[in-house]
C-alpha cells in the first residue's frame, strides 16, 4: 500500500483520496473562502498506540474559523473526531501523522461574498516528521512583511485566504537563507512566526504576545504555558514584544503542531543567548514529546487513542 494519504473523507463519505476532487469553480478556490485545521498523531511504540493530540479543541477551532466565514455546517467537534478515528483506522497508520481537515465555501458560483453559498468539510492524514530542519537551533529572521490585522482578516481564525500573508513571510525568509521568520504587528510589536506562536525567556521569565497581538490562538501554545506553569514552575506572561527585546533573550522558541517546539539560536545573524539550545527549550522539548506520546499520566486526557485499548 502507498504511504498514504490513501484515503480522504469527502462529501459525507470516506473515499480513495484519487475521488475526494472539487470543481474549478469552487468558491473557496477563488476566493480564500476555507479555513483548516492541522492536528498531529503520535505514534507510541511501547503501547502500539496512534494518540491524536487534542483533537476537540482543535476541531472547535476549525467550527469557530467557520463561523467568521458564516459558515453553517452540520458537525460538532465529537462528530468530527469520529470521522477522524474512522479515517485512522481505514488507513491503519502505526507511525507518526499529519492531519488536515478542511472546510470551504463549496458553491459553484461567481461572486466575492460570504452569504447564500454552501459549505463542506473534508479532512485527510498522512505520515509526517518535521516542519523545520534545525528544530534544536534554527535561524531566523524579522520579515518586512507584516501581520494581517483583526480588522482585515482575522488571524484568529485559520482562514486559508490569509496564508497568502503567512507564504510572502516564508519564501522570503527561505529565500534570504533563513528557517523561519519573525512578523510585526502594524504597530510594531512581535506577533508570532509565518505558522507558529512564539515564546522568549527573559530574566527567568517566559513572554509570550497576547491574543490580541493578531496571533493563532495556538492549541499548542495553550499547552506549552500549562506545562511551563505546572510543571517547570516558570512564571508567562502574556504581553506584546518589542523587536530587540528578541535581542536581549536567554532562550527563543516557537511552537506548534506542525514545528511541534523549534529552539531559536540567531536572529537576523545575532545569536540568541549562547546560540545554543538553551536548558529550559530542551526540558520543554522533552516533556512536549512524553506528553503528546501519552507518557505523561496527568495530561493523558488530551491525547485520544485511535485504536481499541
Ligand atoms: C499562523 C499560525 N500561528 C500559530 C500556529 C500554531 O497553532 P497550533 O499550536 O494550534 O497548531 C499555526 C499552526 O497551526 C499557525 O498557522
Amino acid at each position: 500500500m502507498p504511504e498514504g494519504p490513501n484515503y480522504a473523507y469527502f462529501q459525507g463519505e470516506i473515499v480513495p483520496i484519487e475521488d475526494a476532487k472539487v470543481s474549478v469553480m469552487t468558491h473557496a478556490l477563488h476566493y480564500g473562502t476555507g479555513a483548516f485545521g492541522g492536528l498531529r498523531g503520535y505514534w507510541n511504540d511501547e503501547e502500539e498506540q496512534l494518540y491524536v493530540f487534542r483533537p476537540l479543541d482543535h476541531f472547535k477551532r476549525v467550527l469557530d474559523s467557520g463561523r467568521l466565514l458564516l459558515m453553517d455546517l452540520p458537525y460538532t467537534p465529537e462528530s468530527m473526531l469520529d470521522i477522524l478515528l474512522n479515517l485512522l483506522r481505514k488507513e491503519a497508520y502505526r507511525t507518526n501523522v499529519y492531519i488536515r481537515p478542511l472546510i470551504y465555501k463549496s458553491s459553484a458560483v461567481i461572486g466575492v461574498r460570504l452569504h447564500n453559498l454552501e459549505a463542506d468539510f473534508t479532512m485527510f492524514a498522512l505520515p509526517f516528521g518535521s516542519y523545520i530542519p534545525n528544530e534544536e537551533g534554527s535561524k531566523v529572521t524579522f520579515s518586512s512583511w507584516r501581520r494581517i490585522d483583526d480588522n482585515a482578516i482575522p488571524a484568529r481564525g485559520k482562514i486559508t485566504g490569509a496564508y497568502a500573508n503567512s507564504a510572502l513571510i516564508k519564501t522570503d525568509a527561505a529565500l534570504a537563507g533563513f528557517d523561519e521568520a519573525l512578523v510585526l504587528n502594524e504597530d510594531g510589536h512581535i506577533a508570532e512566526g509565518s505558522a507558529e506562536n512564539f515564546f522568549i525567556l527573559r530574566n527567568g521569565e517566559v513572554i509570550t504576545p497576547p491574543i490580541y497581538s493578531n496571533i493563532l490562538e495556538g492549541i499548542t501554545r495553550r499547552s506549552v504555558i500549562r506545562l511551563l506553569c505546572d510543571e517547570m514552575g516558570l512564571r508567562v506572561v502574556e504581553r506584546p514584544i518589542d523587536r530587540t527585546e528578541v535581542f536581549l533573550a536567554d532562550e527563543a522558541f516557537f511552537c506548534g503542531t506542525g514545528v511541534q517546539i523549534v529552539a531559536i539560536a540567531e536572529i537576523d545573524h545575532r545569536p540568541v543567548g549562547t546560540g545554543t539550545l538553551g536548558p529550559v527549550v530542551a526540558q520543554l522539548r522533552q516533556l512536549y514529546f512524553d506528553l503528546v506520546r501519552g507518557k505523561l499520566a496527568r495530561y493523558k486526557d488530551w491525547c485520544v487513542p485511535v485504536y481499541p485499548t
